[in-house]
């Protein structure tokens, strides 16, 4: 049975109706990491690993929601919502509140989700379930909220009610991805452009170091913090600066000795990486994978380095792949201090490589590392009737 039937199975077993069917993927990031809320570019795409959600209105204001991997169920009332211990419920109740806060009517709901995405290994579980939810009440409920605004809505409860700073890529990939193709993201206008991405003779593979990234959120908001630092004090001189996005590396490099050193790495981390994103896309244009992977791993040095938001397993799982030539590029990806690498891999040694990495990795750490191999698909989306079958 298919994960989304098993959904459904359910929701037809609690509440004996027919749902409305969501699925709403998980997403890699080939560069472009922590520039989404410097203004900066992003390059991801959607995966997958998703999170299906079953649904249907209710008539009165209550919220009732069973979440199939926590064998848990949780139920709010709509216009009562308070942070809740279960740390899965506040990312749904997150886009209650934004709804409620910009004035959209809407009832109650009975919920059931499900899905593969690993929580905790920097595929975007989080903002599966809150853009995937902004998805389905939209559908729900008619509010004709476009895909943009649902985008910034779903990141507004992250921000807001979970109290994540994250940035917009992850919840802008979930609603726009599409099957083989990366998303280049400007962050500072929103535009964006489509990259192909079907390589027949290329895989994403992901290493999930099972290193959960509990450390993540404060350090995420500190790293935010350090980056604004820089921009305030190169502003005071330079007045159009408003994100390192309008700093150049040259303007950066005069602040050198202005700026204390942790600061200044950080900032040239994040001026380097956007101009690493751009060559990365001229090399996708020419079908130049060797290029780009080398600009992936040059982007894992400087997240290590400079930005510091690595940890030991995602070095080793990256160092291990070091000249290995069937592995064009090899990075940690997401917020960091665990989670999972990236890694682009000649599709015929996928196998023998995942044996060799996993294997010293639990000789190592003690402790068994997963391989995940990825292929891109769709953003959210309804389930139709014919995928249904
Ligand atoms: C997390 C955040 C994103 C982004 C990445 C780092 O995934 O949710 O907004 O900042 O970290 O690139």
């Amino acid at each position: 049975m298919k994960l989304f039937e098993k959904v459904e199975k359910k929701f037809i077993e609690i509440f004996n109706e027919a749902p409305l069917l969501v699925r709403s993927p998980g997403r890699v990031n080939l560069i472009g990491e922590h520039t989404d809320y410097n203004f900066g570019f992003v390059l991801p795409a959607a995966i997958n690993k998703a999170i299906y959600f079953a649904i249907s209105p209710r008539n009165d204001e209550k919220c009732d929601i069973y979440s199939l991997n926590m064998k848990d169920n949780f139920q709010f009332q709509i216009h009562e919502l308070a942070r809740s211990k279960k740390a899965w419920t506040n990312y749904l109740m997150g886009v209650v509140d934004q709804l409620n806060q910009e004035g959209f009517k809407i009832k109650g709901f009975n919920c059931v989700f499900g899905g593969d995405i690993p929580i905790g290994a920097g595929l975007s579980s989080s903002a599966a379930l809150e853009a995937g939810l902004a998805y389905a009440l939209n559908n729900l409920f008619n509010l004709g909220i476009n895909k943009l605004e649902l985008v910034k809505l779903a990141q507004k409860a992250e921000n807001e009610f979970v109290g994540v700073q994250c940035g917009i890529m992850d919840q802008y990939i979930n609603i726009f991805g599409q099957t083989n193709k990366v998303l280049r993201i400007d962050c500072r206008s929103l535009e964006y452009k489509y990259f192909p991405f079907n390589y027949k003779n290329i895989s994403i593979v992901l290493f999930d170091s099972k290193i959960s990234h509990s450390l993540a959120s404060s350090e995420y908001n500190k790293r935010r913090k350090e980056c604004r630092e820089g921009v305030e004090i190169i502003r005071k001189e330079h007045s159009h600066v408003k994100s390192l996005r309008d700093v150049p590396i040259e303007l950066l490099t005069e602040y050198k000795n202005k700026l204390n050193h942790e600061i200044y790495k950080r900032c040239k981390y994040v001026v380097e990486e956007n101009s690493r994103l751009l060559n990365a896309c001229d090399a996708l244009m020419k079908n130049d994978l060797k290029t780009f992977g080398t600009l992936m791993s040059k982007t894992h040095q400087g997240l290590s380095e400079d930005y510091e938001v690595s940890c030991k397993e995602l070095d080793y799982l990256v160092e291990l792949t070091n000249n290995i030539s069937s592995v064009y590029g090899s990075r940690m990806m997401g917020g960091g201090f665990g989670g999972c690498t990236i890694n682009l891999v000649e599709s015929n040694s996928v196998e023998s490589l995942s044996d060799e990495i996993l294997g010293k990795y639990r000789k190592k750490f003690k402790q068994g590392a997963k391989a995940y191999i990825t292929t891109i698909s769709s953003g959210t989306s309804i389930i139709s009737k014919s995928e249904k079958g």
